[in-house]
């Protein structure tokens, strides 16, 4: 038998590291002896705290201080990662009154106001820290596109994909700059699913362009964005794997989690270097399917860098043990393995101290609790909603005598069952026993009737309700609930106008009964002070504010494609004029482009995009050269839904290797202008286009009225023992062979190629070996009236306006590089064009620093890359 790989670390080193990729949960609120041994002698590097590890806010920062302790003793390098799921509303493990109750992400959706949720964040970030606690296991990035969803519903901003990456980009910003940790979760998206992965494995069954048209949308915003960390789900996904792979394969049935494909859109489409987080390995959606151990394994060889299991010890030590048994054997690679060590740290160095908070520091807990609840009351104003409702049927007059019933779903006075894991069920459908003090707050005489599944009213209840002027009914999940569906309809059937529904969680209850249900507030979670939001509009202490962010028809846009006649051009230029006034084009020359085959442009009464589709030696290439929307119908969708028509078009012509914004050939601008303003930049980041970190491209200008180049240039160009001629049909067949072994660039030698095909040769310029008589170097030197510069949008905007010539497409072959034949090229190039009456010359899309500038070259234009 072969002895399995030694790893260069030893066994101590091993554990450190491999500890560093656990999150694992505790029970009880001390630091228990469980917990204890795993941050010693495993090295576990993180823990994630749940409801049941909360008690007061002294016994919770005495535990994190605890367990920050214990890994200082034990000797770990940095501190822990504490972490929880402080989604707030619905999903809320700090509760009141060690914490204030903030709203969660479907009520602040419905406020329509993105810098909520950045202030719910940043508050939320507040009482973390003050705790102790440096990760946030939030906010939601599932677009809640199913309604039937049991998982996600309210934990979501929105059905709309952009609207929810408008408000995690925000929460992401609160949370971060607040000193938390933010983690998009759970990609690659959960909102589309009726299985929740608690409890068995969904799968989505959704090709990848429909993921890119709407899961993937608030994901590659915020990684776009630079978030911290994002959290993988146990959801399958057959659509993103290999297409030629059969339905039955396996790996069509592995949970993203722990499925390289999922990974790889990560790290290789959207180019993450984040921390990537699993969710929990002990739900179903992995334990019942492949193991918790064994899951921890597979979910790191996929590329996770670390792996969550927050209940059971021996599930907890027998990953780690797995884990490392299969960095020893191989199975794991050791560089992957050190990677994620790698991005632990370094997320670690920027978030985590281990140094004890001072108790002391508790006496500002509850004036911070107090401003927290006034901004979450405010923004409760907000969001709470009138979806519809009748002309007198509230605000009920405070000297009201009518009898008002309030009826609400109540917890089955039996059974109830084990609550899992010390946590509540976010989907129990019942509402708070405490809604009726709120009510009896406007008029003491409400009467409170609970009803259950099952069981039928007491009489004394039924002839309360028979005798109810106004009946305020308040559900939980009632689409989702039979028993208080049927009985809210027939209570619409008796009391008509009379009748008040609260849907206080999912807003889907009587989204569509507008016949039966004709008063109808949604309030998005059943927490307090949302459910008392609702409570002052019926007695009419505020107006209603927010509006319903789910269920609402998106913006249908009459977007056309381009159709390249004379008025649609004239369209196109028309509203090129007026939104790009910087940058004039000549009418001419934009038809020229327009009409061009590769273009894929699409134009709306307001609006255009252009864009155009490559594909050079098999390899498909995108980009959106320009995009404008009017002013005044700007904020509104049209510019994403311009990129996403452009998008969608390029797409179809086959799969891309890349997506960017800006042009070749034509050529308008090469990325985006550094002086577009922050605004426009920001339109394409939010939309996932990421900014790469190359340098920034540039168009060089310089007028050649005057001397061609300085004297000591000129001097060292004369001793080259070289010959620069004009190109010509003869020097045509090596010329081009030579360029495409040389160069890789897109349409730099379709370029030549275009000069050749009308008898232009002489608009580029060659250097000979006069001894071999073989080419060593290529430069386009264009006079305004070759061919090539119809496409050059802009070069007439140059200080020699139509004097101006372009040197471009500068190459030279491989041996002769480092010689000075590149520089030689540019003055001759020069000194032909002058010959030829050109004033200024423009050299185009320059990366490299220093050479052009040898020569008096100063940038003209400047841009950074933009890339999908
Ligand atoms: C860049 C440009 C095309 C964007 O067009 P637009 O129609 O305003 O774009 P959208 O409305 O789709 O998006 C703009 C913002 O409005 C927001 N928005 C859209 N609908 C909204 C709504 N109903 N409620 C609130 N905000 C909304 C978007 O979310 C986006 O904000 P975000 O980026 O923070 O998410 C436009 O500003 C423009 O023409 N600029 C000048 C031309 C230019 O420089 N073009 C680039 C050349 S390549």
């Amino acid at each position: 038998m072969a002895s399995p790989p030694i790893t260069p670390w030893s066994d101590e080193e091993l554990r450190s590291k491999v500890g560093q990729l656990f999150i694992v949960g505790l029970h009880g609120h001390v630091a228990s002896e469980d917990i204890k041994t795993l941050i010693r002698t495993h090295k576990v590097g993180a823990v994630i705290l749940f409801l049941r590890n909360v008690d007061s806010a002294t016994q919770l920062l005495q535990l994190t201080n605890s367990l920050q302790e214990t890994a200082r003793k034990a000797g770990h390098k940095q501190g822990l990662f504490i972490a929880v799921d402080q989604e707030n509303g619905l999903v809320t493990r700090i509760k009141s009154p060690v914490a204030a109750q903030l709203p969660g992400s479907m009520a602040l959706g419905a406020t329509g106001d993105a810098e909520n949720a950045y202030k719910i964040a940043s508050a939320t970030a507040e009482t973390l820290k003050s705790f102790g606690i440096n990760a946030n296991y939030a906010p939601i990035a599932d677009v809640n596109s199913e309604p039937k969803n049991p998982v996600i519903g309210v934990r979501s901003p929105s059905d709309n994909p952009e609207t929810v990456g408008r408000f995690v980009s925000a929460q992401v910003r609160g949370l971060s700059e607040g000193g938390v940790i933010p983690c998009v979760k759970h990609f690659p998206g959960h909102g589309d699913t009726a299985v929740d992965s608690h409890y068995g494995l969904p799968v989505i069954t959704k090709t990848r362009a429909q993921l890119d048209a709407c899961e993937l949308v608030p994901f590659r915003r915020a990684l776009a964005e630079g978030v911290d960390s994002v959290m993988t789900a146990h959801i399958a996904l057959p659509g993103i794997g290999d297409p030629t792979l059969s339905d039955d394969h396996p790996s069509k049935k592995v949970p993203a989690s722990l499925n390289p494909d999922a990974i790889k859109i990560l790290r290789e489409e959207m180019k993450y270097n984040g921390m990537i987080v699993s969710d929990c390995l002990e739900m179903d959606g992995v334990r019942a399917t492949f193991g918790t151990e064994k899951g921890a394994v597979m979910a790191l060889k996929a590329g996770t860098d670390c792996v969550m299991i927050c209940h059971t010890m021996s599930a907890q030590v027998g990953a780690i043990e797995q884990v490392t048994a299969a960095v020893k054997s191989g199975e794991l690679s050791l560089d992957a393995i050190q990677a994620s060590v790698a991005r632990v740290e370094a997320l670690k160095s920027k978030y985590v101290s281990n140094a004890p908070i001072p108790i002391s520091t508790l006496a500002d807990c509850q004036a911070r609790n107090a401003k927290q609840d006034s901004l979450a009351s405010a923004v409760y104003a907000k969001s709470t909603t009138v979806v519809r409702s009748v002309a007198g049927s509230f605000p009920i007059p405070s000297d009201s005598t009518k009898k008002i019933v309030f009826i609400s779903p109540g917890k089955k006075p039996a059974g109830g069952g084990a609550v899992e894991s010390g946590e509540e069920k976010t989907r129990e459908p019942y509402t708070p026993s405490t809604y009726i003090d709120l009510l009896r707050l406007h008029d003491p005489r409400v009467v409170d009737v609970r009803f259950h599944d099952g069981i039928p009213l007491s009489p004394e209840d039924e002839k309360h309700v028979a005798e109810a002027d106004i009946v305020i009914f308040a559900t939980r999940n009632a689409s989702l609930s039979p028993y208080q569906k049927n009985y809210g309809l027939s209570l619409g059937k008796m009391f008509g106008d009379k009748l008040i529904v609260i849907a206080t969680c999912d807003p889907y209850d009587f989204l569509e009964e507008m016949d039966e249900i004709r008063n109808y507030i949604t309030i998005y979670e059943p927490t307090i002070p949302a459910f008392k939001s609702a409570v002052d509009i019926i007695f009419g202490v505020t107006k209603p504010l927010g509006s319903l962010p789910v269920g609402t028809l998106p913006t249908k846009y009459d977007i056309m494609p381009l159709s390249k006649s004379d008025d649609d051009v004239l369209h196109l230029w028309n509203l090129w004029q007026t939104i790009l006034p910087k940058w004039p084009m000549e009418l001419k020359r934009l038809a020229k482009s327009l009409r061009q085959e590769h273009g894929h442009h699409f134009i709306h009464e307001a609006g255009f995009v252009m864009s155009f589709f490559f594909s050079i030696e098999g390899i498909n290439h995108g980009k959106i050269t320009a995009v404008g929307v009017l002013p005044k119908y700007r904020g509104k969708g049209l510019g994403t839904a311009l990129i996403a028509k452009a998008r969608e078009a390029l797409t179809e012509q086959g799969q891309l290797k890349s997506l960017q914004i800006g042009s070749v050939f034509p050529r308008y601008w090469p990325g985006v202008p550094i002086d577009f303003t922050q605004e426009t930049k920001n339109f394409f980041l939010h939309r996932g286009f990421r900014k790469p970190v190359e340098p920034t491209a540039r168009d060089f200008y310089r007028n050649i009225t005057g001397e061609i180049a300085p004297p000591d240039i000129l001097a060292r160009v004369a001793k080259l023992p070289l010959k620069f001629v004009p190109w010509s049909p003869g020097l045509y067949d090596e010329c081009i062979a030579k360029q495409r072994a040389n160069f890789k660039n897109i349409g730099w030698v379709e370029a030549y190629e275009r000069l050749a095909s009308v008898n232009q040769h002489h608009e580029a310029l060659v250097a000979i070996d006069p001894t071999t008589n073989a080419q060593l170097g290529w430069t386009l030197m264009c006079s305004p009236s070759a061919v090539v510069l119809d496409d050059f949008a802009f070069i007439n905007l140059l200080p020699s306006k139509n004097k101006t010539g372009l040197i471009g497409c500068v190459g030279v072959d491989k041996e002769a590089r480092g010689k000075g034949v590149g520089l030689a090229l540019l003055v001759k190039a020069i000194e032909n064009m002058k010959e030829r009456g050109v004033e200024g010359v423009m050299i185009d899309w320059v990366t490299i620093r220093g050479f052009y500038e040898l020569l008096g070259f100063e940038v003209a234009w400047e841009y950074e890359s933009c890339e999908w």
